[in-house]
């Protein structure tokens, strides 16, 4: 009750005295003293999100929603409006780049978006190609003997046609399950054998495409701008977001046999687990998760 009331006090009055006598002491605004202050990364792209969103001025509490194509723009428009020179080069540059962090994080989110809104049609060639794909780059010594086959349960789907497996992740899970075997071809066949194993083992397609779900929901939560932030000086682009499905799928096969679960229908728990770790990682504003860390391809 009371943390809630300061809350209140601190948002409604407090700061902006704050912000006021800081202004007077050092002869700058908030957003100089944020972009002036801490390196380049999530810090500081965060504390101008942060510093935007509360601002009282409408130009500067817009330009959290600006579009790419307007980023230059709306970086003159905020210094207009700071009063701050434009031959500040330094804070041009830096505040150009926390705007494009801000809109392409959420431009991703739409472009992952449309791509899960997708589903599998198996009229569509090229879905059908990139299925076919997915089976040569995992099997590459077996050929497939029919497109609807039981076979496809060796790699982890549940019946003789993966379509129905998609469900609510639609084409992304696809994409992403293509993506790591195609960029990390022998981490994924490994993975594949692993995922046959008589004790431990688990549905390789199936949880590959639970973990496109897990990816998806931490980038639409917004727990992974620390993350892209830290890693992409600019846009960050659906490659990136690939990329950290892809150190999911990596980190939940060694989570899953550093943890032994007694059998398969532990699942969930172990899911839960796994999902909460990650998120505790993610909460570092200094971290940066990727498979190329640990390994290269
Ligand atoms: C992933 O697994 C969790 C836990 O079993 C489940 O609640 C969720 O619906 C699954 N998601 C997909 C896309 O299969």
């Amino acid at each position: 009750m009371w943390g809630r009331l300061w809350g209140f006090l601190y948002n409604k009055y407090f700061r902006f005295w704050l912000k006021w006598v800081l202004r007077l002491l050092t002869g700058k605004c908030e957003l100089q003293r944020v972009l002036g202050g801490a390196a380049a990364g999530a810090r500081r792209t965060l504390s101008v999100e942060h510093s935007l969103e509360s601002s009282k001025n409408k130009v500067l509490r817009n330009a959290v929603h600006v579009e790419e194509a307007e980023v230059e723009k709306c970086v003159r428009d905020v210094m207009k409006e700071k009063r701050i020179e434009q031959r500040d080069t330094g804070f041009k540059a830096n505040l150009h780049i926390s705007l494009l962090q801000i809109s392409g994080y959420k431009k991703l989110y739409l472009n992952v978006e449309n791509l899960r809104k997708v589903p599998y049609d198996s009229e569509n060639e090229e879905h059908e190609e990139q299925l076919i794909e997915l089976w040569n780059l995992l099997m590459p010594h077996e050929n497939l003997k029919a497109r609807i086959s039981k076979q496809w349960c060796d790699i982890g789907f549940q019946g003789d046609d993966p379509k129905t497996d998609f469900r609510g992740m639609g084409l992304l899970g696809l994409v992403n399950l293509v993506y790591f075997s195609k960029h990390y071809t022998n981490e994924a066949r490994q993975i594949l054998s692993r995922s046959n194993h008589p004790k431990l083992g688990y549905s390789y397609a199936i949880v590959g495409i639970n973990l496109t779900e897990m990816a998806y929901s931490l980038l639409k939560n917004g727990a992974l701008k620390s993350h892209l932030y830290n890693m992409v000086a600019g846009l960050p682009q659906m490659e990136h977001f690939h990329q950290f499905y892809c150190y999911l799928v990596y980190e939940f096969d060694k989570f899953w046999f550093e943890e032994e679960p007694e059998s398969i229908m532990h699942f969930n728990q172990y899911r839960e687990k796994f999902h909460e770790k990650v998120k505790g990682l993610l909460l570092d504003c200094n971290v940066i998760l990727t498979l190329q860390n640990t390994k290269k391809p």
